[in-house]
């Protein structure tokens, strides 16, 4: 009888609980814990709350527990904005060791372009087109936010958009999908790695999708695109990006075909979870959930939660719907458990996967995260970054770089001592305190008494006679003067939108002033998006397009002003000429009437007032020295669909210095069964060539780089005159002509 109880009672104590078992397989862990989760801990981890600082409108929290009390019921499976090892180990001790079954919770933090060292926003860095330092770039930045216990960051934000009054556009990749397909690929990686060690993060493809679209570039607003555009413009950098392995995407705000997206069957299962086979979890943005009420597609929040989780959406990042109504909509047989338990399986299994279960705070170690913050070695990335993000649109005369030691440089502009400037609104955990500013980064360099500062114009870019008369008279003891105009970075992100993306008066007024000098002027604009430059072009010299280049934005700007480095960056969006052409674009249609070049006759498609063309196009950007393209050759004018074409061009650097070249090679499909665009990028190099050095190139493309979609998203490759072009920018290129038989 004592044996008998005796292995009755060693059963009982050994049995195994899978879940917990770091030896068994992922998925079998899985099953065992969502066999002893209730409803509630299954909406529970569908629940994802803000516990920091707001980046939405706070959702009502009236009579509910407070947040630590609902982790510990089992009611929150992450946290966003819980940041520091200290702070997410303590939250992630109520998870662990104080809830029913003691599942950790994942913390999400918008680590956009660097969490302490802040890299150059991101379209900035796109400019570089180097995909090996922007995957650099977010390495370092999921090195140090794993660090202070963050591991899911909400980027890469993979949104194409043609409207710089759009404030996030900073965030993005550009206006052309092929590159910002590579760009988000590589974001991924450099941010998740294998998502196997504790340097690396999950990355969250956001916002899917087509968000980048808002009418009018105003925020929030409506989206309307047509299913052609939606497969051949707006998709391939997220599927690039869940290609790549992103372990989750986010649902946008707006609305496609006037669904909203988070609750937009199409979008989200039809395309995302069933045709790409996307294994991750969805997350809401904030509040899209609830906020489909407002949009007018849902009727109540019961309503809300009830359609986002039909569409295939799962967490809900902080409207509370899903945690509020599941239980109840599942015991109506409104959504089946089966439905739940996927959603939750994929949670579960990254916080698997991450080996949360397993090590809880393995992100939250003290002593790791004062020894990954800010190191020289982050920073030393984040320089490189910054300097070959900067876009140099215009040097006549050769007015830079400024090599000569004996020559006194006027620095002129608010922004160009402000250090808060040197930031936009999404900087992670980054102090302003710790920014280089420009006249930091030149006095590092040229020491103080080469520089001769003014203000010039305020915070806002308004300006007095007073502050005017000081700037000229600065700039009158100096050789050179670098002006810093543009807007406050304070102005680029979320909620930024500007009917207005332009030059401020105060700082044209200034440069006026500043020309009848009659010394060089130099525009170093730095805003999170591409201003409209047609009233200052003639006004300088030079213009280096800054952006937004974070950290080390002076010690970069000094580099390329003084020649240490020599700009290599293209730009990834086009200049508009005036507010009035935007959107506009490289790869556009053709239209029925397109635009003569012999400006003859009338009854075209163009503006009477201005150029169709903007005043940057798209891949443009200067070096210091010069490039000449030459030979480009097909290895045939005709091919078969199943061929691949072998295209080869010359290039030369002319100039005297050693540079890098951005080489670039579009296509255009002249006639399809759906119209195609003027110009599409389709592969580019970057190389680099010593002064006088010429070197061939060669590309290769298959059918795949000729084919185009459809409206249902089928890829459709067709027979048919094509052209093949090849240069230094979207404008200014070689071309071929070629035949798919
Ligand atoms: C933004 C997202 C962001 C989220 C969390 C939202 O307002 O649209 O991009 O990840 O807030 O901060």
């Amino acid at each position: 009888m004592a044996i008998i109880s005796g292995s009755f009672a060693q059963t009982k104590t050994t049995e195994k609980i899978v879940y917990k078992d770091a030896k068994a397989p992922i998925d079998q862990r899985v099953s065992d814990l969502l066999k002893r989760m209730t409803i509630e801990e299954k909406a529970g981890q569908l629940n994802q709350l803000n516990g920091g600082l707001f980046t939405g409108p706070a959702a009502k929290d009236a009579g509910q527990k407070t947040k630590m009390q609902q982790l510990r019921d089992g009611k929150v499976g992450s946290f966003l904005n819980v940041l520091g090892a200290k702070e997410t180990k303590a939250v992630q001790k109520i998870a662990v060791e104080e809830s029913r079954l003691g599942i950790p919770v994942l913390f999400g933090f918008d680590v956009i372009h660097g969490y302490r060292t802040i890299f150059p926003i991101p379209l900035a860095e796109a400019c570089s087109w180097d995909l090996k330092q922007a995957e650099k770039n977010s390495a370092v930045a999921a090195k140090e936010a794993s660090s202070a216990g963050i591991n899911w960051t909400f980027a890469p934000m993979c949104d194409i958009t043609n409207d710089p009054r759009w404030g996030r556009i900073m965030e993005g990749i550009g206006e052309d999908p092929y590159y910002g397909s590579l760009l988000s690929a590589a974001r991924v990686k450099g941010l998740q790695g294998n998502l196997n060690d504790v340097e690396h993060i999950m990355a969250c493809v956001k916002h899917f999708a087509v968000y980048g679209a808002v009418e009018a570039g105003r925020e929030y607003n409506q989206v309307d695109v047509s299913r052609v555009m939606l497969w051949n413009k707006y998709l391939p950098p997220y599927k690039a990006a869940v290609d790549a392995g992103a372990a989750t995407v986010m649902n946008s705000f707006n609305v496609f075909e006037g669904v909203p997206a988070s609750g937009n069957k199409y979008l989200v299962h039809d395309i995302l979870l069933k045709k790409w086979g996307f294994k991750g979890f969805l997350v809401s943005d904030w509040s899209s959930f609830s906020e489909q009420i407002n949009h007018g597609y849902a009727a109540d929040r019961k309503d809300a939660a009830l359609k986002a989780i039909q569409a295939g959406s799962m967490m809900d990042m902080e409207s509370k719907v899903v945690i509020d109504f599941l239980p109840q909509l599942v015991k109506e047989g409104k959504i089946t458990v089966a439905q739940v338990d996927k959603a939750v399986a994929r949670i579960l299994y990254y916080k698997f996967k991450l080996g949360l279960f397993d090590n809880p705070y393995k992100f939250s170690d003290e002593e790791r995260e004062n020894k990954t913050m800010f190191t020289d070695a982050n920073r030393t990335e984040a320089r490189n970054a910054a300097k070959s993000s900067i876009v140099l649109l215009k040097n006549t005369n050769n007015v830079l770089p400024i090599t000569s030691p004996t020559k006194r440089l006027a620095l002129i502009g608010y922004y160009a001592k402000s250090k808060e400037d040197m930031f936009d609104f999404w900087i992670g955990n980054g102090t302003a305190n710790d920014a280089v500013t420009i006249y930091d980064g030149l006095k590092n360099k040229l020491g103080e008494s080469a520089i001769n500062y003014a203000a010039g114009y305020n915070a806002d870019g308004t300006t007095n006679d007073d502050l005017i008369n000081a700037a000229v008279k600065s700039a009158y003891d100096a050789d050179v003067i670098l002006v810093n105009v543009g807007i406050s970075g304070k102005m680029a992100g979320e909620d930024r939108a500007l009917a207005n993306p332009v030059i401020p008066d105060g700082q044209i007024q200034l440069l006026k002033a500043l020309q009848k000098t009659g010394k060089p002027v130099v525009a170093l604009v730095t805003a999170g998006r591409p201003l409209i430059l047609t009233k200052i072009n003639d006004l300088v010299s030079s213009i280096a397009y800054c952006w937004i280049l974070g950290t080390e934005t002076g010690n970069a700007i000094a580099d390329v002003v003084t020649g240490a480095y020599n700009p290599s960056a293209k730009t990834v969006v086009s200049f508009p000429y005036a507010v009035g052409q935007i959107p506009v674009y490289y790869n556009h249609f053709n239209t029925n009437r397109p635009d003569p070049t012999d400006d003859a006759g009338n009854w075209f498609s163009r503006y009477r007032d201005i150029p169709n063309d903007p005043l940057y196009p798209f891949g443009f950007g200067l070096s210091y020295t010069t490039y000449k393209y030459s030979d480009l050759t097909l290895s045939s004018n005709t091919i078969a669909k199943t061929d691949k074409l072998n295209v080869k061009i010359t290039v030369s650097n002319t100039g005297k210095v050693d540079g890098e070249e951005v080489v670039q090679l579009y296509i255009r499909d002249i006639t399809a069964s759906i119209i195609r665009p003027v110009k599409e990028l389709k592969a580019f190099q970057k190389i680099a060539l010593k002064a006088g050095e010429t070197k061939e190139l060669s590309f290769t493309l298959t059918g795949k780089d000729l084919s185009f979609f459809d409206a249902d998203g089928n890829a459709k490759l067709e027979a048919g005159a094509f052209k093949i072009f090849v240069g230094g920018n979207s404008k200014d290129v070689l071309e071929k002509d070629l035949t798919l038989k």
